[in-house]
């Protein structure tokens, strides 16, 4: 048995560390049953990183962060710390470990599925298997382009300034991976900017128009402004496959596409790297719900969307299709049995909390290995 995989985890706050325990329970079950053992360490993040380092993600943090083959990231924030300055939010740890790490892609599915049609606020029929994938961009643009910050002038006036910036080398880069996801989905890329208004969307949708032609006809490419993307997911969203945006436009949609299936607390994210010269490419996973300060330790939060992302985990960083596939399937099939925890809860069904959920999910994988 190889141990060879060397996993990262840093539950954060909130429900962070009680989903990642369900998670615990997983690994623990492929370490068992599927011959597979990973090497796991845990570190600190967010406030927690806040409270016991004095800062929301650690030089040593990050160096961990490099030495892994994948970071399972939990989620980071709460009211504790809403005061904090603005350069010692929880937030800067996730920030920070995209940007040391170089994880530039951020890769969001919004997928709908069979026995979750009826959370959606949108009618059954638009969204019954839905599954679209957004490609955000995640080291630069607005987040963190210079120049920055609330300058005040003689008359004591503030001004905030925030920058977006890109090069056309950051855009080609992200625009590969979302054609090349493309290519093992529906083939289409809807790329979206505001090439009506920004300069950088002018350059946005030039390259990727310039990639798209170069390297992948075959793949059928769209341009979309981003607001006309947000009306267009509400109202006919199973025309998207692939959707590439930026930083910003990508946060927004993303959590438009991942209400749209009703179930935050059942999408998984990855945010991956570069593959380097000897194949590794650093990469996190993180779901798309944040750290719900609001129902935290009450053991109540769907621990889903946490299992998931290490089905994610499982197929980008060590190519273990099968294994994620047969991860997916078991929490399909626990929901198909009609378990529920709060936030997915619909009449008629089992409600359950945190660990019902997440043995039932280990259950579900004995049984279809068996
Ligand atoms: C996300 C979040 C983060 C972001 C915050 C927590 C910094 O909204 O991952 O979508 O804006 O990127
Ligand atoms: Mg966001």
């Amino acid at each position: 048995m190889s141990s060879n995989k060397k996993l990262l985890i840093l539950p954060g706050d909130g429900i962070g560390p009680e989903v990642m325990r369900e998670v615990r329970r997983v690994v623990d079950w492929m370490d068992r049953r599927r011959h597979v053992s990973f090497n796991i360490e845990e570190g600190l993040v967010g406030g927690a990183a806040l409270d016991a380092e004095g800062t929301p993600c650690s030089d040593e943090t990050v160096a961990r962060a490099k030495a892994a083959d994948a970071v399972l990231f939990g989620s980071v924030g709460g009211p504790k710390w809403d005061s904090m300055p603005f350069d010692k939010r929880p937030e800067l740890g996730v920030l920070r470990l995209r940007k040391d790490l170089g994880l530039f892609a951020n890769l969001r599915p919004a997928v709908v599925l069979d026995p979750l049609v009826e959370a959606s606020s949108l009618k059954p029929d638009l969204v019954r298997g839905l599954d679209v994938m957004i490609v955000r961009e995640s080291t630069g643009g607005i987040y963190f382009g210079e120049p920055r910050g609330i300058h005040t002038d003689a008359k004591g006036k503030r001004t905030g300034i925030d920058t977006e910036v890109y090069t056309e080398d950051e855009i080609a880069r992200v625009a590969r991976i979302a054609f090349d996801l493309a290519r093992k989905r529906r083939n289409k890329v809807t790329s979206v900017e505001k090439a009506n208004v920004m300069q950088s969307g002018r350059l946005w949708r030039a390259v990727v128009g310039e990639i798209g032609k170069a390297e992948f006809r075959d793949v059928e490419l769209e341009h979309m402004y981003a607001d006309n993307c947000a009306m267009q997911l509400c109202s006919r969203p199973k025309q998207f496959d692939v959707i590439l945006g930026s930083n910003l436009f990508g946060d927004v949609l993303s959590d438009l596409a991942a209400a749209l299936t009703g179930s935050l607390g059942m999408l998984p994210s990855a945010t991956l790297g570069a593959v380097d010269s000897s194949g590794r490419r650093h990469a996190l996973y993180e779901p798309v719900h944040g750290s719900a300060p609001d129902i935290a330790g009450k053991g109540i939060a769907n621990p889903c969307a946490q299992i998931l992302s290490f089905a994610m985990l499982l197929r980008w960083s060590f190519g273990m299709e099968e294994d994620a596939r047969l991860l997916e399937s078991a929490v399909e099939k626990v929901l198909g049995g009609g378990l529920r925890t709060a936030d997915i809860m619909q009449a008629g069904m089992a409600r359950v909390g945190t660990s019902v959920m997440g043995e039932a999910v280990v259950r579900e994988l004995d049984k279809l290995s068996a």
